[in-house]
């Protein structure tokens, strides 16, 4: 197979740091250059040298970098520490008042989390862990409502080196058992329910259904008392949470675990076969996320950090549960739907809890956007001072509300590439020094060595071209395996050139200044009469006509062709009687070749009141492409969010 990855859309603006932001960031331009000299000139002193300043070990390391068993690499691996207690315990001498969490449920409930409190709750709950038994090593499964013990949880598998895989909230009954089973969970922390979307999501009810049917690692199951409505206890295997904490001792002394333990399990789909269990490390991960909230979210002391992923996803672990955390930040936590009461929810948060720093994905972003600017215009926005975006490329129009509107011009803007996988931050903008496009994630941070290559595995160095996406060298908050399957691990992520680079498994082209464009996944690039095209560049061309609101592009089988484009709409405005607008689509399909060229145009055009994603707001891309070439859909919309549009899709209504 050719790789001539090609790419036509062009985004030129620019945009640097405001004076006032870069005179009060942690770091300038020399502090920056320096760091990418220290990496280039020695790796491993680099990263060693972050490891001894950025973490408290129980037992210092010797061994900086073991390579014997590429591609599984250890860092820092004699080396003892504790997760938990570098996010808490260390903060204790000077931060013990500091508000570590900022709570509000969906209902408006708040509550303030000093790192004392946190500590005590951590260690309380460290011990009501102990006493069920669970010892270091063990897996426990962690399926919670976003609310401030989901946190408590993760933190106390950490300290008694437990290792956690969470499991989001929004997934089925089903999800849960094939997790539980797969990580042999012999615990379950679940709640009674949670507030979302002014509904209560039945979580106690789900893993009762996932308990009966997973296998018999599971024993126990811890309930947190959320929603207060009646649930059904069964006798010998639950406990509430209240009971469980009930006299349990305030101090609980961390188990000291060497760098390489797993720290946790996150489950993440493949493009085939069933979720793999992403393990990452204690010692390099939590570096990762020390070192990128300093670099890219430019962490000061007075920030109010909201990263408003749920723990049930990498973001929501990096961002929220460990990196704050460790860096002694406040954070704030928000249990519900961006839309309750209404759509200014996110902007209210905002301006109730004086967010400094807000991150958050751009399909969020745009779903805001529709919304109307007089929304968030309500609301004083002028403590922000950073914005984030991170999980898909973000389109430029998308960009510059963000920037506009949220940021009234005076923000800067980090867009983050990385994965679950990646375990943080890997190609981003530190934002004092590295001017933003719109569009782009700009450049790899200090010690990650991303680049793009061609299919033989040399580098490009034609600006535009497109190919793989790779990291050339190991990086300490990279995941270790896949639980229970490595040679899925080796065959997914090295097998393609020979173990030599990480493989992202996304496109990417690398502009003539250098900055990386994520195109899209390798299997949603499209082969359009020989020509490479990402789905991405479609998608954002439409999205940049002013009245679409959002798209969705995949390839169909095309005998002429290869492939042809097939796009679905959404509109800003309301969708066309049965789906069908004639001049629109003509019109799209002219304003596309026009922003990319002909070969760009789509074929088909469908629309529909939006798009099928998962409760994670991904979009469900095989489904589009089972519909588009006309297939019957046999794969599970039981994670759709909103299955009534299968039949707009499929142009049947
Ligand atoms: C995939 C990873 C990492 C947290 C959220 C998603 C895409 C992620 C960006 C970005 C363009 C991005 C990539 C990547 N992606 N961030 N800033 N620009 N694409 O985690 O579920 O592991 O997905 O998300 O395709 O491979 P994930």
């Amino acid at each position: 197979m050719t790789q001539n990855i090609d790419s036509t859309l062009q985004e030129n603006r620019l945009f640097p740091p405001s004076p006032d932001f870069a005179a009060n960031a942690q770091i300038n331009e020399a502090q920056l250059l320096s760091l990418y000299k220290q990496a280039e000139d020695d790796y491993e002193g680099f990263w060693a040298e972050r490891a001894r300043n950025e973490l408290a070990w129980h037992k210092p390391f010797n061994t900086i970098l073991n390579s014997d068993n590429a591609p599984h690499y250890h860092w820092f691996e004699d080396g003892e520490l504790n997760v938990s207690y570098n996010c808490l315990d260390r903060h204790l001498a000077d931060k013990a008042d500091k508000t570590a969490i900022i709570f509000e449920g969906e209902q408006g409930d708040t509550r303030h989390i000093s790192y004392a409190e946190l500590h005590r709750d951590t260690c309380r709950f460290a011990n009501a862990l102990k006493a069920e038994g669970i010892e270091k090593g063990d897996r426990v499964v962690i399926y919670m409502p976003m609310v401030p013990e989901a946190i408590v949880a993760m933190q106390a598998c950490a300290r008694i080196g437990a290792i956690h895989s969470v499991v989001f909230g929004g997934f089925s009954a089903e999800a849960l058992k094939d997790r539980i089973d797969d990580a042999g969970a012999r615990m379950l922390i679940t709640a009674d329910g949670g507030h979302r979307g002014g509904k209560i999501i039945e979580l106690k009810q789900a893993a009762d259904k996932a308990l009966a049917h997973c296998g018999d690692s599971l024993e126990k199951a811890i309930v947190l008392k959320r929603t207060g409505h009646d649930v059904t206890m069964q006798s010998g295997r639950d406990i509430w949470w209240s009971d469980a904490t009930e006299g349990a001792c305030d101090e609980c002394e961390p188990v000291w675990v060497d760098s390489e333990h797993p720290l946790f399990l996150l489950y993440t789909s493949g493009s085939t076969g069933k979720p793999k269990g992403i393990q990452h490390s204690t010692a390099g991960y939590l570096l990762g996320t020390i070192t990128s909230m300093k670099w890219v979210f430019d962490y000061q002391q007075d920030d109010i950090y909201w990263c408003t992923a749920d723990v049930g996803w990498i973001t929501g672990h990096s961002y929220v549960a460990y990196g704050p955390l460790a860096v002694g930040g406040t954070i704030v936590v928000y249990e519900g739907a961006p839309t309750v009461p209404d759509t200014g929810r996110f902007w209210k948060l905002c301006e109730d809890h004086k967010v400094t720093v807000f991150y958050t994905a751009p399909t969020a972003i745009r779903a805001l956007m529709k919304c109307g600017d007089e929304i968030p215009n309500k609301y004083d926005l002028s403590s922000i001072r950073l914005l984030g975006t991170v999980g898909e490329p973000i389109n430029p129009e998308a960009w510059m509300w963000y920037h506009e509107v949220i940021g009234k011009a005076r923000c800067p803007i980090v867009d983050t590439w990385w994965q679950t996988e990646t375990g943080a931050n890997m190609i981003a903008p530190v934002p004092a020094v590295v001017a933003a496009k719109p569009g782009s994630c700009t450049r790899a941070l200090p010690g990650i060595s991303a680049d793009v290559v061609d299919e033989a595995g040399n580098a490009i160095t034609t600006p535009d071209k497109g190919g793989f996406l790779v990291i050339r060298k190991p990086w300490p908050s990279m995941l270790r395996t896949i639980w229970g399957d490595d040679a899925r691990y080796i065959d997914t992520y090295w097998g393609k050139f020979d173990n030599r680079y990480y493989v992202a498994g996304d496109s990417a082209r690398r502009d003539k200044d250098g900055y990386f464009w994520i195109m899209g996944r390798i299997d949603d690039v499209l082969n359009v009469s020989g020509h490479r095209l990402g789905t991405m560049e479609v998608e954002s061309a439409l999205v940049a006509h002013p009245r679409v609101a959002e798209a969705a592009v995949v390839g169909r089988p095309d005998e002429i062709k290869g492939e042809a484009i097939f796009a679905y709409v959404v509109l800003r405005e309301a969708r066309p009687k049965g789906g069908i607008d004639e001049a629109l689509t003509a019109e799209l399909r002219g304003w596309v070749a026009e922003q990319i060229g002909p070969i760009a145009k789509p074929d088909n055009i469908r629309y529909s009141d939006n798009l099928p994603k998962t409760r994670s707001g991904k979009i469900m891309r095989r489904l589009l492409r089972t519909i588009a070439s006309g297939e019957e859909i046999t794969s599970d919309t039981s994670t759709l969010e909103n299955e009534a549009i299968l039949l707009q899709l499929q142009g049947k209504e």
